[in-house]
């Protein structure tokens, strides 16, 4: 009989990227993906550990497991991913019912190990070394990057798809826990990296996203000499069927000019540039260690403006970081208001057991001023976003269209004209009326309409490019 698998994922793409793999790993096995936990015979978590509220999600999910196994002891429950090498053995002292927890550097074990819970060998704990616990190297060593061989029918869309070229992080800003569970950064080697795009290509992808914690901080050195990301952009931009190359997530200290003269000289290479200010305070960034200052910050937007004079940036911000008065959030807002980010994630601060800052620094702000400043700097960002996306209306865009709209999809009908999204070279979310043939192709799009988060369009259809004769628009 065919197992069952349903698994979760929450936390950022690189783990959107391990489950896709996972899910692979598995699939190969003659598991079958299930789209309910009921329906599973092993149920997967794959989990993210950088703000407490992700973390406590999993364990409720967990605690409604609970009785399901009582009734059903031999459905495997498994615990991946960032939190398991956070918590490892706390998993199983808060959910004792949990088989296996994996930390992300250990994932090629997972379907071994699910075969030695089946086999009665009981809970199974795989995870790497702590980061003190041995030299750089061996610590490294601990952390195994997982690239297994792609296949197109794992993946949300068979037109896009993640490639990771660096795991782990050596930045240790002091509120973030992402050094801890992903171990030190390491490079992937650029034979690798453009053999998996090459694949990923010959099967029919158009996009891919480049992944690493701080991806412009890329270098890979051998004997040939030293490989950075722009390099990569160049090397990946030849690749024929390929059209779009994205990457994330930058850091504001790596952002070089030739990585700037990079994607504004390669066409294939989205003027989208995520750049994660955190902060508008010299004070507050000065605490985070990240390493800049706030006019450093704005000296690298201006060199984005100058070298892709339309890129579209976007940043995160940490609210409520610990010490943070009224005037470093005023700051703040006034550098979101001076850098016009195309968007902000905008996130409270999370104290991170383990972290510097947990250990040294007071998490001092109230939770409703945290919440206050939360909204209030959101509604700048969006009166922004709303903004900008207005001065698109009347634009033509270059869309790669990548399925059927949420709100249709949930309607499931099969008229021949459905609401289709995709993005353009800005990133920006793009809807449109069209047929289901023009998913995964580039598409001729005039903006009429737009509010803060997506841009409304009609397919051209006067000059329609060499892509797109044969549509049914
Ligand atoms: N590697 C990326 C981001 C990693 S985590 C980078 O360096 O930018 C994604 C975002 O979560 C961070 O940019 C930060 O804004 C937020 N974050 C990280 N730790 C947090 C914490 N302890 N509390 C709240 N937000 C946090
Ligand atoms: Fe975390 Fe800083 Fe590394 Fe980003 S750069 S993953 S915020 S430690
Ligand atoms: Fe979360 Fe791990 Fe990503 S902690 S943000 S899933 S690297």
């Amino acid at each position: 009989m065919t197992q069952k698998l349903y698994i979760e994922t929450v936390g950022c793409q690189m783990n959107m990227l391990d489950s896709e793999l996972v899910v692979a790993a598995l699939r190969r096995q003659g598991y079958e993906l299930v789209d309910s936990a009921k329906r599973a015979d092993t149920i997967l978590f794959n989990t993210c550990s950088v703000r407490e509220h992700a973390e406590e999600k999993i364990y409720s999910a967990l605690g409604r497991l609970k009785h399901a196994k009582r009734h059903n002891p031999d459905k495997v429950i498994g615990v991946l991913g960032c939190m398991a090498q956070n918590h490892q053995k706390i998993v199983f002292q808060r959910a004792p019912y949990v088989d296996l927890v994996v930390g992300p550097g250990q994932l090629h074990q997972v379907p071994q190990l699910i075969e030695d819970v089946r086999a009665g060998r009981g809970p199974q704990l795989e995870v790497s070394l702590e980061r003190q616990a041995g030299s750089r190297d061996s610590v490294a060593d601990s952390f195994e990057s997982y690239d297994p061989l792609r296949s197109p029918e794992m993946r949300p869309s068979p037109y896009q798809a993640f490639v990771r070229i660096q795991i782990g992080c050596d930045k240790f800003c002091t509120y973030c826990i992402v050094p801890k569970v992903r171990g030190p950064e390491q490079g992937r080697r650029p034979e690798e990296i453009y053999a998996e795009a090459r694949q990923l290509a010959d099967e029919g992808c158009r996009e891919i996203t480049l992944l690493g914690q701080t991806v412009n901080s890329y270098s890979y050195r051998d004997d040939r000499g030293t490989t950075r990301l722009a390099d990569l952009l160049y090397q990946l931009s030849d690749i024929a069927g390929l059209d779009r190359l994205k990457f994330v997530t930058n850091y504001p200290r790596d952002m070089t000019d030739d990585l700037l003269d990079a994607v504004s000289s390669l066409p294939k290479v989205s003027h989208y540039l995520h750049v994660p200010a955190q902060s508008g305070s010299d004070a507050i960034l000065r605490r985070m260690k990240r390493g800049y200052t706030v006019d450093q910050y704005r000296e690298m937007m201006a060199r984005i403006r100058e070298a892709i004079p339309d890129a579209a940036v976007t940043s995160d911000f940490i609210v409520g970081f610990c010490g943070e008065t009224d005037a470093d959030f005023a700051a703040t807002v006034e550098l979101v208001e001076a850098c016009r980010f195309k968007n902000s994630f905008i996130f409270k601060y999370s104290e991170r057991p383990g972290t510097k800052g947990a250990e040294r620094l007071a998490d001092d702000v109230p939770e409703e001023v945290k919440r206050r400043r939360n909204n209030e700097l959101l509604a700048v960002q969006n009166a922004i976003c709303q903004e900008d996306n207005e001065a698109r209306i009347g634009v033509q865009v270059e869309v790669l269209v990548e399925g059927v709209s949420k709100s249709a999809a949930k309607r499931e009908d099969d008229a021949p004209q459905v609401q289709l999204t995709g993005r353009d070279h800005w990133d920006r979310i793009v809807v449109f009326q069209g047929g289901r043939r023009l998913i995964g192709r580039f598409v001729p799009v005039t903006i009429y309409d737009a509010n803060a988060h997506t841009l409304f369009g009609e397919v051209v259809t006067d000059h329609v490019g060499p892509e797109v004769y044969s549509l049914s628009v």
